[in-house]
């Protein structure tokens, strides 16, 4: 750990300074795993927006390039904002992404590779035929951004969507083109909602009815569903419903806000993701934008803001009702000492310390529960705020507390407890920062979510990634993610510790827990364009 900089993070990827917001037009090309990202070149707070640019052979280990795009042409001289990647017929990339032109109206724009034969697509350049979109009727001209990756309708033409603000409620605005550069806009959006403000980044692509494998966006077919994620309030929702490529009509399951609790990839500090096809290994991947909870006054003694989740696999669970999110395999790599242990009791009212391992860490606990506890169940947040992990219940709260002090005086509490409804069970999981720092000033809400799992048949299970200041929680083997940012005062560096703790009155066994040190992933310093090791 840097003494002078204890919340960077070890194999998150992050600028080496600056602002970084966004993930933008994540793409696999010719062996390269490309992140773009919306940056400010020129300090810690959001600002003079570009796209920053990394490449990866891994997922893991990062080489930053020079800035892909900048502001500084009439169609985006006041920001370079969001976007997407699509790799055409040709087997070509091209990035549209948000400018914002003389008048800070939202307009769309192409970027094209230089040299397509290089696989670093380190320069990109701007056709003279930009702007191809303008705001349309009913659509505020300042909330019309960032489009999706393009698709493959019936009819052989490309597809994109606009995150738009119509009639003042949240829209996908839908555009086709032959050939990528001239768009015609469709004369009903793909989806809109009278519910939501505004939608950001929206996100659509299709999923395997069965199976983990991810799809190419332009596939479809019997087998195949179709997710449309979009960012608003705060939260990145989803929806699933069925696509049909000759009408482009989309028929939803559940609309955006339509029941009491609304599918989110993460229910903690998660905006504005972006999901790509990797074809190399047939995975859908997700990335996604955590900002701080900190204050601006921080970022300046940082001298940084913002960080990327650990990339995701994405498929639709057994059941088909939601999306399975699970980190990238190759984070593994990354591995060093381990803890394991098998078939441990903990008991009710009863803490284990896991040792032998540093701050930066992965763990994996797997409990195994037969009982269950009656209660009623309501917003799983306002739950987990009301049923705080020092408060005894029968069959928990048990989980983790990680980066914790010796004397506990600060830690973030991951962890569950199980409640019976009327005719089920509900696993509700929760992670509470209300510990996590002596700091006064920093963000410390308590984050929750249900598992759909029934705690009779499947074990529950927790992954935790915790990387100095994010705590990235898999609950059910992906079924819900709360990912949390905390700024410990005490418990960094070799001052973090890590506990199992079972707060029940019920001993609970732990069929397995395992915990491995990271090493740093090595992330090259910027804009030295030297080939990567
Ligand atoms: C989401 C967002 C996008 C926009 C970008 C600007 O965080 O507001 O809608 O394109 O950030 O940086």
């Amino acid at each position: 750990t840097n003494v002078s900089q204890p919340y960077r993070t070890a194999y998150h990827f992050q600028p080496s300074k600056n602002w970084m917001n966004d993930p933008n037009g994540p793409v696999y090309y010719k062996g390269v795993y490309h992140l773009f990202y919306q940056y400010n070149p020129y300090g810690p707070l959001w600002g003079n927006m570009s796209w920053g640019h990394a490449i990866s052979y891994d997922l893991v280990n990062w080489v930053h390039l020079d800035i892909a795009l900048l502001e500084n042409e009439p169609y985006d001289i006041n920001g370079c904002f969001s976007g997407s990647t699509t790799i055409l017929q040709n087997g070509e990339p091209v990035i549209m992404y948000t400018g914002l032109d003389t008048d800070s109206h939202q307009v769309q724009n192409l970027a094209f590779p230089k040299n397509i034969s290089d696989p670093l697509l380190s320069e990109w350049v701007k056709p003279s035929l930009n702007p191809v979109m303008s705001p349309p009727d009913r659509v505020d001209p300042t909330q019309f951004r960032d489009p999706t990756t393009g698709w493959l309708g019936a009819d052989g033409e490309w597809r994109v969507v606009v995150g738009s603000e119509l009639d003042g409620h949240g829209s996908a605005t839908l555009y086709k083109s032959k050939d990528f550069r001239t768009w015609i806009k469709s004369p009903s959006p793909l989806h809109s909602s009278n519910k939501t403000i505004m939608w950001e980044c929206p996100d659509f692509y299709p999923v395997l009815v069965s199976g983990k494998d991810g799809l190419d966006t332009s596939v479809q077919g019997k087998d195949v569903r179709h997710v449309l994620k979009a960012s608003f309030n705060d939260h990145d929702y989803y929806i699933l419903g069925n696509y049909d490529p000759t009408s482009d009509r989309y028929d939803v399951d559940v609309d955006f806000l339509d029941s009491k609790w609304s599918l989110r990839y993460d229910y903690g500090r998660f905006y504005a993701s972006k999901s790509f096809y990797d074809s190399d290994k047939k995975r859908r991947i997700l990335w996604s934008w955590v900002n701080e909870g900190d204050t601006d006054s921080d970022a300046f003694i940082k001298g940084w803001s913002g960080l990327q989740t650990i990339p995701r696999s994405i498929w639709l669970s057994e059941n088909g009702d939601q999306l399975v999110q699970w980190p990238v395999e190759e984070l593994e790599k990354l591995r060093t000492q381990k803890v394991h242990f098998e078939n441990e009791e903990l008991k009710g009212g009863s803490m284990i310390e896991i040792s032998g391992i540093t701050a930066s860490q992965i763990s994996h606990l797997a409990c195994q529960i037969s009982k269950m506890l009656s209660a009623e169940v309501v917003d799983p947040q306002a739950l987990c705020k009301q049923k705080n992990a020092s408060m005894s219940g029968k069959f928990g709260p048990f989980g983790l507390l990680v980066l914790a002090s010796k004397d506990l005086t600060e830690y973030t509490a991951v962890f569950f407890r199980v409640f019976r409804t009327a005719n089920n069970f509900r696993v509700l999981m929760c992670a509470d920062q209300s510990r996590s720092s002596v700091r006064p000033e920093v963000d410390k809400s308590i984050y929750g979510a249900f598992l759909t799992l029934d705690p009779q048949y499947a074990k529950i299970s927790l992954k935790t990634l915790i990387d100095h200041s994010i705590i990235e929680s898999f609950g059910g083997e992906g079924l819900a993610c709360i990912t949390a940012r905390v700024y410990p005062e005490l418990a960094i560096g070799e001052q973090a510790h890590l506990y199992a703790f079972n707060n029940g009155t019920q001993s609970l066994s732990i069929s397995s827990l395992s915990a491995w040190s990271m090493k740093n992933a090595q992330i090259v310093s910027t804009r030295k364009r030297r080939k990567p090791i």
